[in-house]
């Protein structure tokens, strides 16, 4: 992505080197293309590594190591492995980026591979530090490329999870009793990031509902039934009378970046729920919404309502157990989430939202 001249090309781009005893080679096999992808291709997102008039694109990884330093523990060559997107800011007094943790950086100065400042991985070679490297399960090939929509989903469960701790028998006791399944979970959107998010919630034990506005006879309605979700459409039902068909929740994982719908929802969260928003919307006309009962409601119920992005090591982790055990129990709706892959040369069609489905992909191999 050129900024200046405003133009998506294929370019020659030099072959990355080792040049640090923890660096670690990569040969990608796949970039996954998401919404952000496609902002930074309508040139409302993104910034080019500075001194470069361009910025490689590509954050959803998956490749093959073929080079590590003398250094690097934990992954060898022949490894499969995905890469972190978001690298430390600079300052001192950023806590969490000096703690590793700079998927809650303070100062906003991060940078992120393949979105801000620094190039991604929509190319055959690709180094980075070890710290950053995650290792997959060889039998993840064919869908190791789903890993970090996953963490997004897996980032936000670890919160829900903590939060809820405050809640001792909804929670942790719970989880290892088991009874986490007398919890409702709303899933407002059925992209990656809301099916992904609809498998993690299902997979904690949760009863889960995706809400979207694809039709009820869609492949994501059929993957929400297939994991034994229930799959309703704005086509059939309003969010406002989502309350009425399926009660109150306890959990709202929001992943489509409509404020409208996610606000109706919210008048519907359970007492003690929380609401977690992970879609970025776009800039829109205000909306009315009735503040006054929102608060009340947050006082009076005792609820959360928080946001989330990007992901450290432990929802990388998370992720990655998470894919294994979802290839087990549901091999088909996994399998479904990749609509298509494609090569590079179609990079056009792909990052300007052409090609419809759920989750495409370029291939490099
Ligand atoms: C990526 C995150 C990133 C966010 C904002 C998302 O598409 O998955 O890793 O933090 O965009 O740039
Ligand atoms: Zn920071």
């Amino acid at each position: 992505m050129f900024p200046v001249r405003r133009s998506i090309e294929l370019v020659d781009h030099p072959k990355p080197e080792l040049r640090h005893d923890h660096d670690v080679k990569l040969r990608i096999l796949e970039v996954g293309i998401c919404g952000t992808d496609k902002e930074i291709a309508r040139f409302d997102y993104g910034t080019a590594p500075e001194g470069s008039d361009y910025l490689v694109l590509g954050h959803e990884s998956l490749g093959e190591v073929v080079e590590v330093g003398d250094q690097v523990e934990g992954v060898a060559p022949g490894d499969l492995a995905v890469l972190m997107v978001r690298r430390p800011c600079p300052h001192e007094d950023c806590l969490a980026c000096r703690n590793g943790r700079q998927d809650f950086c303070y100062t906003g100065d991060f940078t992120e591979r393949g979105i801000q400042k620094q190039h991604g991985f929509m190319t055959e070679l690709v180094v980075d530090r070890d710290e950053y490297v995650v290792r997959l399960d060889p039998g993840l090939r064919e869908l190791g490329v789903l890993t970090e929509p996953l963490t997004i989903a897996e980032k936000a469960l670890l919160q829900i999870r903590e939060i809820q701790e405050r809640l001792p028998w909804t929670c942790r006791d719970a989880r290892q009793a088991g009874r986490a399944a007398d919890l409702d979970a709303l899933v407002l959107g059925a992209g990656p990031v809301g099916l992904l998010g609809a498998m993690a919630l299902a997979n904690a034990g949760f009863r889960v509902t995706v809400f979207s506005k694809n039709a009820s006879d869609s492949v994501p309605a059929r993957i929400v039934e297939g994991i034994g979700g229930r799959y309703l459409s704005a086509q059939d039902h309003d969010a406002a009378e989502l309350t009425d068909v399926v009660g109150c929740f306890d959990v709202v994982y929001e992943a489509t970046g409509a404020a409208s719908v996610a606000f109706e929802v919210l008048r519907a969260l359970d007492a003690n729920a929380v609401f977690v928003f992970t879609g970025v919307p776009g800039r829109k006309a205000p909306i009315e919404v009735d503040t006054s009962t929102l608060m009340r409601d947050l006082v009076l119920r005792n609820q959360v309502v928080f946001g989330t992005v990007n992901a450290g090591r432990d929802a990388f982790d998370a992720a990655v157990t998470d894919l294994a055990t979802f290839r087990t129990r549901w091999p088909e709706q996994l399998a479904a989430l990749i609509t298509g892959r494609y090569g590079p040369e179609r990079y056009a069609e792909l990052l300007h939202g052409e090609l419809a489905g759920i989750k495409n992909v370029i291939r490099f191999d």
